[in-house]
């Protein structure tokens, strides 16, 4: 099949922290289209950018207060639609977030919600309920935020509370309400009508709830602490039937535009069966794979991953996708160890990636082999953080440095830190070191994405794996790829070498990829 989506390569701009044009510390649209020839001449197909709505910014733009507007710390309206025509001149396609489940508490409908009675018209959009106990100041359910803390939120001293699955500024949609489908119907059409080729659907398994709103029963009712949501075995408020019709919905809207649009589903979702539910042919187009992402540096669990996932996909018709890096976990070079052996190890999962049948989502700074900011208190933001007090997800969202041998390292016009401070030290890894350096991380990534192209194309989908002696072993096509997962050398695969994650000659080194050509 030719939808470009089945096996293309998509980076992820984290829209904060990827260039700031105006100097503000915070990173924005025209600083994005100004280094699209950067992500062509990376290799990449699409780019998918992180919300860049009107949000007060409580989750960095995971709170839409207007759907269909720019922030105007990221700019206009204008400047989206300039950042869209120029990827698109450059042969790059879009691919924008949509916020479905929750809004902003700033949102119109919100207000309107909390200003009016219970009961009404205006809080039927959202989950209110009436508090347990004799004065109603216990909260509705035992639901936990996937924050921490409690679900609920008490309107002033009446006896309502609302649901946020996130942070109390994050009230929940009721999406039994046909209002709520209707808005995001013109939501879809509004920004496919500005050309945009495709959504990535945050929170695609938590859009409807058991009807009762019942309590979970389990352990990670007790939990305090950020969790995924999802994986629970007990979990009336994820993963419900009646969201699928929301998706078949979808579907048939994005069917009417041209171009091949595509949706692809944020679901953590306790199987890969459900979550292949998602891409069935009447539904979404792709969905994140999250097990992947969960594995650890294992030949035996990587083999696992990969031949769970084929079938299930296989079974629907639907392409998998490869991601070991978001802006919501940590760093794959960081989770496999940090330092040298953790990037050598992030470069050979990722040529572990780019071999498999399906597309790769790669996570900006990746290709310079970027590791988690161990960020200070005083300037985490992460919502989980105030929370729970664990240092949540800021460490992955560092902005970018593009040149220079001091912070802002490129990353906006003058000398201020931007709204992460950067660390010292990060010169070599900017672009502008490395783009000369044939043995860097994005040197490698260059190669990686271009043989990726030229061999493994047209090479379909089979795939044989095998794991001997900590060595995975995937052949596709004309391509074999081994990695080294051991702590001993092994063999290398016969065949002519075509690209190696480090230095090959003669055995595979532990912590070592390499691709080569038995065809
Ligand atoms: C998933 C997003 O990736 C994350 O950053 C956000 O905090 C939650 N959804 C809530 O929207």
């Amino acid at each position: 099949m030719s939808e470009w989506w089945r096996q293309a390569v998509v980076y992820q701009v984290y829209v904060r922290s990827f260039a700031d044009s105006d100097g503000d510390g915070v990173g924005d649209l025209p600083g994005i289209t100004s280094r699209l020839p950067y992500l062509r001449d990376l290799g990449v197909d699409a780019v998918w950018i992180t919300p860049f709505y009107r949000s007060p910014q409580h989750d960095h733009g995971y709170d839409v207060a207007d759907y269909v507007d720019v922030d105007p710390l990221f700019g206009t309206l204008a400047d989206a639609d300039a950042l869209v025509a120029r990827a698109h001149e450059l042969g790059l396609r879009v691919i924008v977030d949509l916020v479905p489940n929750h809004t902003s508490s700033d949102h119109a409908w919100f207000r309107a919600a909390l200003a009016a009675e219970p009961g009404s018209p205006e809080r039927a959009r959202y989950l209110f309920r009436t508090g347990r106990g004799a004065d109603a100041s216990e909260p509705p359910n035992n639901w936990r935020s996937v924050f921490g803390g409690p679900a609920w939120t008490r309107v002033g001293d009446t006896d309502q509370w609302y649901l946020h699955l996130f942070d109390s500024t994050q009230p929940d949609l009721d999406w039994r309400n046909p209002e709520v489908p209707a808005m995001f119907a013109d939501v879809l059409r509004f920004w496919l009508d500005r050309e945009v080729d495709g959504f990535r659907v945050d929170v695609a398994h938590g859009l409807l709830k058991e009807e009762d709103l019942r309590d979970q029963t389990g352990q990670e009712v007790s939990s305090d602490t950020f969790d995924v949501g999802g994986l629970a075995e007990d979990a009336p408020m994820w993963d419900q039937p009646e969201v699928h019709d929301v998706y078949r919905q979808w579907h048939a809207i994005l069917a009417e535009y041209d171009g091949d649009r595509m949706a692809v589903a944020e679901a953590w979702t306790r199987t890969v069966e459900s979550n292949a539910a998602y891409v069935r042919p009447d539904e979404l187009h792709q969905a994140f794979n999250f097990d992947w992402v969960m594995a650890p540096w294992s030949a035996t669990a990587y083999a696992d991953v990969i031949e769970r996932t084929l079938p299930a996909l296989a079974a629907v018709g639907g392409t998998p996708t490869w991601v070991l890096s978001n802006h919501d976990v940590q760093r794959h070079a960081t989770r496999y160890g940090g330092g040298a052996v953790g990037r050598a190890r992030a470069r050979a999962a990722t040529l572990l990636s780019l071999t498999l049948p399906g597309s790769a989502y790669l996570y900006q700074g990746e290709e310079l082999g970027l590791e988690d900011v161990d960020v200070t208190p005083e300037h985490r933001q992460d919502p989980s953080w105030f929370r729970t007090g664990e240092p949540g997800r800021d460490g992955c969202r560092v902005p970018i440095p593009w040149a220079g041998d001091r912070a802002p390292y490129g990353f906006g016009p003058g000398a201020a830190q931007p709204w992460i401070p950067q660390p010292e030290g990060w010169a070599a890894l900017s672009v502008e070191a490395q783009q000369s350096d044939d043995g860097s991380t994005l040197a490698f990534y260059r190669r990686a994405l271009a043989l990726r192209r030229e061999w493994l194309g047209g090479a379909g989908d089979e795939v044989s794996v095998s794991v001997h002696d900590d060595v995975l072993t995937v052949r596709r096509g004309d391509v074999t790829l081994a990695v080294n997962c051991g702590s001993v050398a092994a063999a290398l695969p016969a065949g002519e070498p075509l690209l190696a994650t480090g230095p090959a000659d003669g055995g595979l080194p532990p912590d070592t990829a390499i691709w080569v050509r038995t065809g």
